[in-house]
């Protein structure tokens, strides 16, 4: 949802800036820009479009100069156009200003800074506005006493530098909404600001060199060393200094922390895609979700990070797992493990509903907020409005030092590794193995006895070499979805644990393909959904051999009264049973209900892929969405 990158060093920035731009291609691919200061000047480049295309602009006509700022955009206020694209600039011309987020009262801001004579807008965005209130404040303080004696934190910065920190402060106090931001100006030489409400935004330190970035995947192949500001942070940014203060003036406080993956770890490999990599990758994340969270010994789960006592989680009585999109998916399924494995009453909630309804909550309720990027606004919403209204709020997120890792009680981390594609998939897996120890530990708590703690402990531990099966089938699953390339959509069924994987695959198949795809329970056939049956439409039953599969071959025997195609994913005997009956099946390994949807998604993931490869979509960057969601 709109990437920035920002360097201050001795090297190009050019270079520097259009490659951390790719990384952060992901988050949003409307429209690109950069502004790079060369002396007395900055030279800008932007247009709409994809990321290539800046890149054409860049080396048709190379910016130099050894600071800069950039942008990928995800459209939210104006079209995506060459006009709207980041950088902005203020009224003079000379600050140049990238923001990922939203200024909710751009309007109120615009009519003022009209009336006081600046009229000299030249795109739609709310963006430009904040330019120019900064720029407007900045050039009002040049008449004004130094920065020096105004006791507040840029006070340690020379005249000009605070003076444009005083101004992005004062602006900010202004805004509402969120932002993360980057900013240069051409009369002051190497030195970027940078602030963060809501919208995420890392110091990278380096040597004799410094970056911002919306992600750190933007500049580890530059530094490991970062800082993840918090909201309210304002960090002034010069080659071999920074400085952080808060919107309000006061000295900010600040960690350094490692960046736990590797530059190699984002790079696509000999993988055509992002997301076929990522969903090869799943026997390693779903073993790195378990590591050493799994006690053999006592026949339980170890999950320190919760930061709860024995005493604490056995007096849980409910809980509420929240999300968006795929991470809701996983939520769903959390909610028959955990009342399966506990018998803990346990609700699934869109993160985007409960933040703005009122639930009731019992007093031993507890919150699992679960995002792979730790940064979707409407999750972070939910997890914010839980903690307010008193309720111990965990989080299970991908990305280390995410707003919503930080912002929680405690936690588990997925530790699944960068996952770049847009349409979530080792996360998911990561997220459901999570949400299984999750159940075993509080199972183990109450009525679960060795012997099924155990039995459980086997199952997830069996799984890493059990993908790796499922894993070998993808040529059989590229044959079935070239089979079907023409079909105008299609149905997903599934019962129990697998029915929220039919949700999920029907998901896969929209974000990727755009077919139009539904998930339903299997049972829900009759009730509406059969009248769609037809015999170019095919129906994909999740149907392993477990206590619901005679009731999906019921449903699947209606499908096909009705001539409907019938693609199953199934496992042990259903193979044979459905042979006879599917048009296509797909035979995975048979496990036990509870972790049957790791499987049983990832044929579903391939499904998708090999579809939208078939139909030449752009797999990792599907139109109009953006993998990390940081706007409502
Ligand atoms: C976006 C992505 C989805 C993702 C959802 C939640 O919509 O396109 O793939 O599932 O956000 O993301 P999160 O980072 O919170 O898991």
């Amino acid at each position: 949802m709109c990437g920035i990158v920002g360097y201050v060093g001795r090297s190009e920035a050019a270079p520097i800036l259009l490659d951390g731009l790719r990384r952060l291609e992901y988050r949003g691919y409307d429209s690109a820009g950069v502004a790079i200061v060369d002396g007395d000047h900055i030279e800008t480049r932007k247009c709409a479009g994809r990321i290539a295309e800046l890149g054409k602009l860049m080396a048709a006509k190379p910016p130099t100069g050894t600071y800069g700022i950039s942008h990928t955009r995800w459209a939210t206020h104006g079209k995506p156009t060459d006009q709207n694209a980041h950088p902005h600039f203020d009224a003079s011309g000379k600050l140049a200003l990238v923001h990922n987020g939203v200024i909710e009262n751009y309007q109120a801001l615009k009519d003022q800074l009209i009336l006081d004579g600046d009229r000299n807008f030249s795109s739609e965005t709310d963006t430009e506005v904040l330019a120019h209130l900064i720029g407007k404040l900045y050039d009002a303080s040049a008449s004004e006493a130094p920065a020096a004696s105004n006791g507040n934190a840029a006070a340690t910065l020379p005249n000009k530098k605070g003076r444009l920190v005083d101004a992005v402060r004062a602006a900010l106090r202004q805004v509402i909404g969120t932002y993360g931001i980057a900013l240069v100006h051409s009369d002051i030489p190497d030195f970027i600001v940078g602030a963060r409400r809501g919208s995420p935004l890392v110091l990278g330190v380096g040597k004799d060199e410094n970056f911002l970035a919306s992600d750190v995947s933007a500049i580890v192949a530059h530094t490991r060393d970062a800082v993840y500001l918090n909201d309210f942070d304002v960090v002034a940014v010069e080659r071999d200094k920074f400085e952080i203060s808060s919107v309000a003036g006061e000295a900010g406080n600040y960690q350094l922390s490692k960046v736990e993956f590797t530059d190699a770890d984002i790079k696509k490999g000999d993988y055509p895609h992002y997301m076929l990599k990522e969903i090869f990758e799943q026997p390693g994340s779903v073993r790195d979700a378990m590591r050493g969270r799994l006690s053999p010994e006592e026949c339980t789960a170890k999950l320190g990070g919760l930061n709860m006592t024995p005493a604490q989680l056995r007096d849980v009585g409910r809980i509420v797992l929240t999300g968006c999109g795929t991470a809701l998916h996983a939520g769903m399924i959390g909610e028959y493990l955990i009342e399966q494995l506990a018998q803990i009453p346990t609700e699934v909630e869109y993160a985007s509903e409960f933040r703005h309804r009122n639930t009731p909550m019992t007093r031993d309720t507890l919150v699992f907020a679960i995002s792979q990027s730790g940064e979707t606004a409407d999750t972070l919403g939910a997890l914010r409005e839980s903690r307010r209204k008193g309720y111990r709020t965990l989080g299970i997120c991908n990305n280390v030092a995410s707003t919503i890792a930080r912002e929680s009680d405690g936690g588990v981390y997925m530790h699944a590794g960068p996952e770049i594609g847009v349409a979530a998939t080792k996360s998911f897996t990561s997220q459901v193995a999570i949400l299984t120890t999750i159940g075993l530990l509080l199972g183990r708590m109450r009525h679960l006895s060795t012997s099924e703690g155990t039995r459980i402990i086997d199952a997830l531990e069996a799984l890493p070499a059990q993908i790796e099966e499922v894993l070998k089938l993808s040529d059989q699953i590229k044959a079935i979805a070239k089979k079907y390339a023409s079909v105008p959509g299609m149905l997903f069924f599934g019962r129990q644990f697998n029915f929220p994987v039919a949700l999920e695959a029907a998901l896969k198949l929209k974000e990727i393909t755009y077919l139009f795809a539904e998930g339903h329970p299997s049972a829900e056939l009759k009730h509406g959904i059969i009248a769609l049956v037809r015999p170019d439409l095919p129906s994909v039953f999740i149907a392993p051999d477990d206590a619901v599969f005679s009731k999906n071959v019921n449903n699947i025997e209606q499908v096909r009264a009705r001539k409907g195609p019938v693609i199953a994913i199934t496992s042990g005997k259903g193979a044979k049973h459905l042979a006879k009956i599917a048009d296509d099946i797909v035979t995975i390994p048979n496990v036990p209900d509870y972790v049957s949807p790791i499987l049983t998604v990832i044929p579903l993931q391939l499904l998708a892929y090999h579809l939208a490869v078939e139909l030449g979509r752009d797999v990792d960057k599907p139109r109009n969405l953006a993998k990390s969601v940081t706007v409502e």
